[in-house]
């Protein structure tokens, strides 16, 4: 059931799996991109928590880092990420360090369900490369992304209410994915 839109089928409120969703994931893996798509299909509202960021601080991340330095950016993600929890009817994507804090990962767990994206480090390189991203800006980027993925992949796994790759995939498939799957967590909710 639903309208059809360029994207595929949007779903009606009375048909959608969930209200609140958080995704997370490495940088690269696409949680921009796939939320956005996300929401458009389950016509829901989208946040992206480093835009947010961006905003509230009028400064851009990069900045941000530079300036202030990595923990001063971490308490931004941290008050972004509760503010997110207040709100509704949103496909909130998050950045890649944000679940580093086992503090965001108990905010954004308690909220509703986290779908953790997932790609190879070849992948995250090729994504990455084009746009600045502070932890990367560094002599070998490939090397780097191996260190971060294997220092983070537990947050990942503890936050992951459901996984799902984004690797040598149209993000329309990846979206049907994360539906269905989301749809099986729901009816298994008591
Ligand atoms: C970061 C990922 C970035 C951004 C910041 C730090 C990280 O977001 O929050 O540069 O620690 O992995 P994306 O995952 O959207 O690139």
């Amino acid at each position: 059931m639903g309208l059809v839109t360029m994207s595929g089928k949007r779903y009606l409120p009375s048909d959608r799996p969930v209200t609140w969703v958080a995704l997370a994931g490495f940088m690269g893996t696409g949680k921009s991109r796939i939320g956005w798509e996300l929401s458009r299909r389950l016509s829901l509202n989208f946040v992206d928590t480093d835009r947010v960021i961006e905003r509230i601080s009028c400064m851009r991340i990069s900045d941000i880092f530079e300036l202030y330095g990595e923990e001063v950016f971490r308490d931004f993600e941290t008050e972004v990420v509760r503010r997110c929890l207040k709100l509704d009817e949103v496909v909130v994507s998050t950045g890649g360090g944000t679940v580093m804090r086992e503090e965001n990962r108990n905010l954004l767990r308690g909220r509703g369900p986290v779908v953790v994206l997932f790609a190879n480090p070849k992948t995250i390189y090729h994504r990455t490369r084009r746009h600045k991203r502070p932890l990367l800006e560094v002599g070998d980027p490939e090397v780097r992304i191996q260190q971060l993925l294997q220092a983070r992949q537990a947050a990942y796994d503890a936050v992951a209410t459901l996984r799902v790759s984004t690797d040598h995939r149209d993000s329309s498939a990846v979206v049907e994915e994360i539906i269905m799957k989301l749809r099986t967590w729901k009816v298994q909710q008591p």
